[in-house]
């Protein structure tokens, strides 16, 4: 009796204990969740809301959110509309600070504060996206954080604003003298200025949100971005040539104001930027994919002429591109130059 009684006993602990370890875990669970800090930030872009930079910022905010049990709310703000439209004044109210705590802002946007975030830029550099992510994810990546840092700026991920395309409503350009006498918006920042001048064009720098509008009322002749870009800005409404020449790169960088990211707790700073390696997986794949099925629509349905250069008429932009590269060499400096590869 003696020893059934002491086995029913163990049996009850047994079961206690497994019973109380299975609440333990869940408790675990949930204080980890109950850990973070309430905060609501707010993320700039300066793309449209349907731009890859606002998909990437929307993917990490949904992504914090979940991971910190609510806790974290991140509101993404398209269209630098929390500084008026303006690229110029985005980045400066970022590292202000008391506005924004986040934002996702291309190179053309950067550069508004530092030449040397337009290196990526130089032309021709780049002809494919896994060349672009090599550098971003080395040399010109930790290039950029320490420059970042110098201004008063986290970096936490980057993905692709795109290669960069040419669109018009005159002509098929071919060769760098059909570009003459046209007027083509570019983002301020001398590496556009220079480049489209030195192909003979008429450049004008203006902001993003103003494009659609000055290219439908002929303002200006033609602009250039790339494929994912100009498909969220519905731009193949008012263009109808385009020419896929890759003359540029550009990225987009996911960053926070250093002074309010010290003020997050450790667990929040690991947190976000676990998320923001996330979304930058999720943000380079979905413009990679989203890029071939958009040069389809565009000549299916949109009515948009794509003009593809042999090499001859490629080599011929290469060749006018060539001082320039060799100018920006000369003013970037080494550091920021071998960084992204320029030779
Ligand atoms: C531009 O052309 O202004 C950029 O590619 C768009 C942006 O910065 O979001």
């Amino acid at each position: 009796m003696k020893k059934v009684m002491s086995f029913i006993l163990m049996c009850v602990f047994v079961l206690a204990f497994a019973f109380g370890c299975g609440n333990s875990v869940v408790e675990a669970k949930e204080s980890g969740s109950d850990d973070y800090e309430k905060l609501n930030l707010k993320l700039s872009t300066s793309g449209t809301n349907l731009g890859v930079d606002a998909v990437t910022a929307q993917y990490f905010a949904d992504a914090v959110k979940e991971a910190s049990g609510g806790k974290i709310k991140i509101r993404v703000y398209p269209n630098c509309q929390l500084a008026g439209g303006s690229m110029a004044k985005s980045i400066e109210l970022l590292i202000v600070g008391g506005n924004y705590e986040l934002a996702v802002f291309s190179g053309s946007v950067l550069g508004n504060i530092d030449a040397r975030f337009l290196t990526h830029s130089v032309p021709f550099i780049f002809s494919s996206y896994a060349e672009a992510s090599a550098k971003m994810d080395s040399t010109g990546g930790e290039y950029y954080a320490n420059l970042m840092k110098e201004k008063g700026l986290v970096y936490l991920a980057g993905v692709h604003n795109g290669l960069r395309q040419l669109t018009n409503n005159e002509k098929e350009i071919k060769m760098p003298e059909d570009l003459k006498g046209l007027k083509i918006r570019v983002p301020s920042g001398e590496v556009y200025m220079k480049t489209l001048r030195e192909f003979g064009a008429d450049p004008i720098a203006m902001n993003w949100s103003e494009v659609f509008t000055a290219l439908q009322q002929g303002t200006i002749d033609g602009h250039e971005n790339g494929y994912q870009t100009i498909d969220s800005a519905k731009i193949y409404e008012v263009q109808k040539y385009m020419t896929e020449w890759n003359w540029s790169y550009d990225g987009y960088w996911l960053m926070a104001n250093s002074k309010d990211w010290a003020k997050f707790s450790e667990k929040t700073q690991k947190l976000l930027l676990e998320k923001a390696k996330e979304a930058q997986a999720y943000g380079r794949k979905y413009l990679e994919d989203a890029e071939k099925e958009i040069k389809k629509d565009f000549v299916e349905n949109r009515g948009v002429t794509i003009t593809e250069l042999t090499p001859d008429e490629l080599a011929a932009f290469k060749k006018a591109a060539r001082p320039v590269q060799e100018y920006f060499i000369e003013k970037f400096g080494e550091e920021a130059t071998s960084a992204w590869g320029l030779k």
